[in-house]
């Protein structure tokens, strides 16, 4: 469905209304989201289940007065149909999700526009903000059936839901996120090891993810896939297993120093990239590494545990979409500080949790909560969420020991890498000597064999 709008009409409208000619722009932008609404219907007709399609042609016999098709619909009349027939909201439903911001726009307001501009002939009716609505409109409608030109409709409206208004109301959650940064390190030694033990915890999860993915997707072989974030591959190469019918993985992550390490070694089809995410170029050096390999886009694409640690997770998924072929899944898992349950902790837990998010540079440690309105705000479908609960019972002293330093022992590194940057600053010293007291209070609690923690591995799949 996805091509049958071609880049230079949308590149029509915008000179038109770079000219001030707003009329030809609306008039336009209707034409071709006529050919969409059209198209969407038809999709409707196939797929949705046959209550929902009996509605559907009831309310077009209905707008048609039984004597004309959908197919012969002017806009107002389609817009009529999918306002009678409720259409998005059935689509939503069969498809498990809210539609985004699509059910948000309201076209009633366009063809208006639309109708003002044929029962009055003289020109220059409408006005510039009219113009722009009606093209957003269009673009955001293009996004919704994943056409991949069109990822700037989502950009657009999605930069307006979530921009400077939305700022003023900050919940706790999204304060963390404000101060992320990216200056986490994954190449020490330490560091990976406790990577390798978080992996070990999720192979099974992840495998789920992937075999569901798998199994819904039309395409069988030849498959492109990408890791975001994928540090030194070690959890790339388990997670996009040899026996699935993977052609090519590409790995990308922003640590020079592992990227350049793996790429000396040969990896058979897996091939590692840097790529800064964050990068302000990051569509020409994404571009630049599919034409390396010759690929136009990615089928499935995988991040673990990295989102959290970007400014504007957002811009990246709502970038990622682009590169996902049509029927493409994402797959992205991560965790919650919020979903941490401790007894009998005296409040430890939880004084620890407060901590970690007042330092500076934190990573947004609620993030798992957010995966699903992400998705669903940036057009992928399908949204699944999954979930695995991690606890103590059960665990051996080494077991729980691990499981410990998985989900404590990072946060000493906030308060070093503070101290680090000033060594003498008294309030960093203090900071850190906290957390450790804290954090070995913590520890010799932990151990106990009737000590009590659990927490949730968070995953979300949109598909595209
Ligand atoms: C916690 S690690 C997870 C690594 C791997 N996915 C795993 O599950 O073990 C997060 C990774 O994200 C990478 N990362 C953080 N910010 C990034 C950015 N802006 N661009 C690219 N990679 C980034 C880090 O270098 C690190 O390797």
């Amino acid at each position: 469905m996805q091509d049958f709008i071609r880049a230079d009409q949308l590149d029509k409208i915008e000179h038109f209304i770079a000219l001030g000619y707003y009329d030809s722009a609306v008039k336009e932008s209707c034409a071709l989201l006529e050919e969409i609404l059209k198209k969407v219907y038809r999709q409707a007709l196939a797929d949705l289940p046959i209550e929902d399609r009996t509605v559907l042609l009831e309310s077009e016999e209905k707008i048609g007065n039984r004597n004309k098709s959908y197919t012969k619909f002017g806009f107002g009349e389609l817009v009529g149909l999918f306002n009678r027939s409720r259409l998005l909201e059935r689509w939503g439903k069969y498809t498990q999700s809210n539609m985004g911001i699509i059910r948000s726009i309201s076209l009633d307001y366009i063809v208006d526009l639309r109708n003002r501009l044929t029962h009055d002939q003289a020109n220059q009716m409408c006005t510039k903000a009219e113009a722009n609505l009606a093209y957003d409109a269009l673009t955001n409608w293009l996004s919704f059936i994943g056409y991949k030109e069109m990822d700037r409709g989502i950009e657009k409206a999605f930069t307006s839901l979530n921009g400077e208004e939305k700022k003023q109301e900050v919940s706790i959650y999204d304060k963390v996120k404000e101060k992320v940064n990216s200056d986490y390190d994954s190449s020490s030694v330490r560091e990976k090891r406790r990577l390798k033990l978080q992996s070990s915890y999720s192979e099974e999860f992840d495998a789920q993810c992937f075999e569901y993915v798998l199994n819904r997707m039309d395409k069988k072989q030849g498959l492109i896939g990408l890791d975001i974030g994928c540090a030194d591959g070690y959890v790339t190469e388990l997670r996009f297993k040899k026996e699935y019918p993977f052609d090519m993985v590409i790995g990308v992550d922003f640590n020079g120093k592992l990227i350049e390490k793996i790429s000396q070694e040969d990896h058979g089809h897996f091939y590692y990239h840097q790529l800064d995410l964050e990068a302000k170029d990051f569509d020409d050096r994404i571009q630049a590494i599919m034409d390396e390999h010759e690929i136009e886009g990615f089928d499935v694409i995988f991040s673990a545990l990295t989102l959290h640690h970007l400014k504007n997770p957002q811009r990246i998924l709502m970038k990622l979409r682009k590169y996902l072929n049509r029927g493409g899944a994402i797959i992205i898992r991560g965790v919650d500080d919020g979903a941490m349950l401790a007894y009998d902790d005296g409040g430890l837990v939880e004084k620890i949790l407060k901590e970690t998010i007042s330092f500076e540079n934190v990573s947004d440690r609620f993030h798992g909560r957010k995966f699903y309105t992400m998705l669903c705000s940036l057009g992928y479908k399908d949204i699944q969420m999954r979930y695995q609960v991690d606890d103590t019972t059960h665990m051996t002293f080494e077991e729980r020991e691990d499981f410990f330093h998985y989900y404590f022992d990072f946060r000493l590194s906030y308060t070093l890498r503070t101290l680090n940057k000033d060594p003498d600053n008294p309030l960093y010293q203090e900071n850190h000597m906290k957390m450790q007291e804290m954090l070995d209070e913590l520890e010799e609690k932990f151990m106990k064999p009737d000590f009590f923690f659990s927490t949730l591995t968070i995953s979300a799949i949109g598909f595209k």
